[in-house]
């Protein structure tokens, strides 16, 4: 039975770590071409090793999503090297969290940088050829932090909050050129991304909260697998996941 995925070209923002890494790793296993970005360009350079390894097409592009030519550069190369693209998956994102009292004004900036204006910057960079395709899939990752807000993640779920907007919007105007969209919400999931909480007693508190409930990251990787391999006619706007342990 064909899955849908085979022969994609997807383009992962995020993929030198968690989340991304693990899609990078599903979606390559059904025969998808990925492209991946991310700062750490060791890290996707190694993984792009080990799945050309395996005999799927890879590439690796240095990208930092606060700069919008370099998440062009990175879906620019995806295009180039595959003559297409079918899926943008805007996975990078941060959560330091912190009560809003303590001024972590750079941690917002960061939140807002990374998490909104990447995701933007990833529509904008992948929109134009989508467009001329009459055909793609833009793939943006919220979290329960798009549906809730609760004290000490005020900044972090505005910015979840935005992505859904963002993207239920971009649904309605993408209609005329027959792209899909997708929001992936997440619970708690056993990535980096606790680590790089700044304050050390949030950090602390929020490894308690999840500690052996948290989910692996293939979990994730299913769910953006699940919303690719429908039919073309079939767009899946929304999936919110957590562990069945998690309560918030
Ligand atoms: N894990 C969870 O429980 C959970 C729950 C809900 C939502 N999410 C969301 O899932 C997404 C992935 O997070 P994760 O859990 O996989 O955390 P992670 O392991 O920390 O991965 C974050 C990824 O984002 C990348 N990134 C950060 N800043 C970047 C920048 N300026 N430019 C390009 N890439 C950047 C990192 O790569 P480099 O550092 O190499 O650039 C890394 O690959 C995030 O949007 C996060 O908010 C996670």
């Amino acid at each position: 039975m064909s899955t849908n995925i085979a022969g994609k070209v997807v383009v992962i923002t995020g993929a030198s770590s968690g989340l991304g890494e693990a899609t990078a790793r599903l979606l390559s296993a059904e025969g998808a071409t990925v492209a991946l970005g991310a700062r750490r360009v060791d890290r996707i350079d190694s993984l792009v090793e080990e799945l050309a390894a395996g005999g799927t097409k890879a590439l690796a592009v240095m990208t930092d999503v606060t700069h919008f030519d370099q998440v062009k550069r990175l879906v620019d190369s995806a295009v180039h090297a595959n003559g297409r693209i079918d899926v943008m998956l805007n996975n990078a994102g941060l959560m330091p969290h912190s009560p809003l009292e303590r001024l972590k004004i750079d941690d917002w900036d960061r939140m807002i940088d990374v998490n909104v204006r990447g995701v933007l910057y990833g529509i904008a960079a992948a929109l134009p050829y989508m467009k001329e395709q009459k055909a793609g899939h833009i793939i943006n990752v919220s979290s329960v932090a798009g549906h809730k807000v609760r004290p000490g993640g005020v900044v972090y779920a505005a910015t979840k909050h935005a992505v859904r907007v963002i993207t239920e919007g971009l649904r309605m105007e993408v209609k005329p050129y027959n792209i899909r969209t997708t929001i992936i919400s997440p619970g708690a999931v056993a990535t980096e991304l606790v680590d790089n909480i700044t304050e050390p007693d949030i950090r602390d508190g929020v490894r308690k909260m999840t500690e052996g409930i948290a989910l692996p990251a293939e979990t994730f990787a299913r769910m953006v697998a699940f919303a690719i391999s429908q039919p073309d006619d079939v767009d899946v706007n929304e999936i919110l996941f957590r562990p069945t342990r998690q309560e918030l």
